[in-house]
């Protein structure tokens, strides 16, 4: 079986369990890496060629604009998803759903008979409508039961993350 771990993060400003800090990396690569890591998959990070802004208050403002005009923002790189039988795709909730470049990421290759396994990051709201949208986005795809870790969790989530990954046959 051939898996691609593909992930969008954001590093720069974040709420930690109710405070602001700078990270150097955000906590879905930090989850994206221990499951690529466990699973022997290729890691592709999901990455729009204009970058989010540093400052939490304006990457929200950027993010929410983004999901009320149903954007595509255009991607630093892209794959393709032939050769892949599984794909596991992580991303943080941005207000209630995926960031749009992981929209874009849907979009740009045919995921028509490939497993996904969603990995959504988040301060509280779970995988909220993230699943459903990977299902709309995806439609011939077989979409799994997601998984939620909470972003200042991130580094010390192995067990839920094995476990979830044992449940669904890859590893
Ligand atoms: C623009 C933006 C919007 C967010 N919206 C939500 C949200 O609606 N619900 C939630 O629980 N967390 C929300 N968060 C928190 C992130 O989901 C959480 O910190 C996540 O772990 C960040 O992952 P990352 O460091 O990989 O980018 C938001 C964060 C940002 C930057």
């Amino acid at each position: 079986m051939k898996i691609l771990t593909a992930y969008f993060s954001h590093s720069g400003e974040n709420y930690f369990s109710g405070k602001i800090i700078n990270v150097e990396k955000g906590n879905t690569a930090i989850v994206a890496e221990k499951i690529a890591a466990m699973t022997g998959s290729d890691l592709f990070e999901i990455k729009a060629t204009m970058p989010y802004p540093k400052k939490y208050a304006y990457c929200v403002k950027r993010s929410r604009d983004e999901l009320a005009d149903n954007a595509r923002p255009e991607l630093e790189r892209y794959i393709g998803v032939l050769d892949y039988d599984t794909v596991i795709l992580g991303y943080p909730n941005w207000c209630g759903t995926m960031p749009m470049p992981v929209f874009t990421f849907l979009e740009s290759a045919d995921f028509s008979g490939k497993k996904i396994l969603p990995l959504c990051t988040n301060e509280g709201s779970g995988l909220a409508r993230s699943v459903s949208d990977i299902k709309k986005l995806c439609p011939s795809a077989q979409v799994e039961e997601g998984l939620s870790v909470k972003g200042s969790d991130a580094g010390e989530c192995d067990e839920a993350v094995r476990q979830w990954l044992e449940n669904n046959g890859v590893i």
